[in-house]
């Protein structure tokens, strides 16, 4: 992509650019493939969540009382998208573990290859609470796109993206279907194959999580 779309963030850290590429190694081990992704998905969690309200409260430290920033970790809430969500879940909860945590499973239709919903679970008062979708991959951008609508009609206060890699097709989905959802990502790869895999890639992201390759 020449220029970025102003709503996407490419998270560019070279720590997070030195894990992804041990990541696409295709000699990488499952457990290495998960640690690696578990890593990332903290140093990820570092800058979608880098504008998070605070507040202050009462603290004493050992010298004086002070009023101290805190985030309100209870009103944010991780949306996994099944089931390659749940390799960046358990990273994003060791930074902020006070969040809530939601489930969307989609597959997609053989004949129509739309995707179909087979899951739902969300924490309640989803009006108050600042939603983090999270999916590895953003490729065709038909779950993304699927999953954003549904999270949608419940009115949350924000909705942010998180995937590890993505590429252009999967932007213009997304960004033609909702353009005001910010995206973040560590890289923006060539193109979708005629499999709908992003190239060059990783491969499939639930396989090399969960070994079923
Ligand atoms: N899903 C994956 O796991 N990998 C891709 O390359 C595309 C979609």
């Amino acid at each position: 992509m020449s220029s970025l779309p102003s709503h996407v963030h490419l998270i560019d850290h070279p720590l997070v650019q030195h894990k992804l590429t041990l990541m696409r190694r295709k000699d990488a081990s499952t457990s290495s493939f998960r640690g690696l992704l578990n890593e990332l998905s903290m140093l990820m969690a570092y800058e979608v969540t880098r504008d998070m309200p605070t507040q202050e409260i009462h603290i004493e430290t050992p010298l004086e009382p002070m009023r101290a920033k805190v985030i309100d970790g209870k009103k944010l809430v991780f949306v996994s998208i099944l089931r390659a969500g749940a390799g960046i879940l358990d990273g994003m909860l060791s930074v902020v573990p006070g969040a809530r945590v939601g489930h969307i499973g989609l597959y997609r239709d053989p004949q129509t290859l739309k995707p179909v919903e087979y899951y739902f679970k969300m924490p309640g008062e989803m009006r108050e609470r600042d939603v983090i979708l999270i999916d590895p991959m953003l490729a065709t951008g038909n779950s993304a796109v699927a999953a954003v609508t549904r999270v949608k009609a419940l009115v949350p206060k924000s909705i942010k993206f998180v995937c590890l890699l993505t590429c252009p097709e999967g932007i213009a989905a997304m960004q033609s279907a909702h353009p005001e959802v910010p995206i973040y990502t560590a890289a923006i790869d060539r193109q979708l194959n005629a499999h709908g895999y992003i190239v060059p890639g990783l491969g499939d992201a639930g396989d090399r999580i969960f070994g079923t390759q």
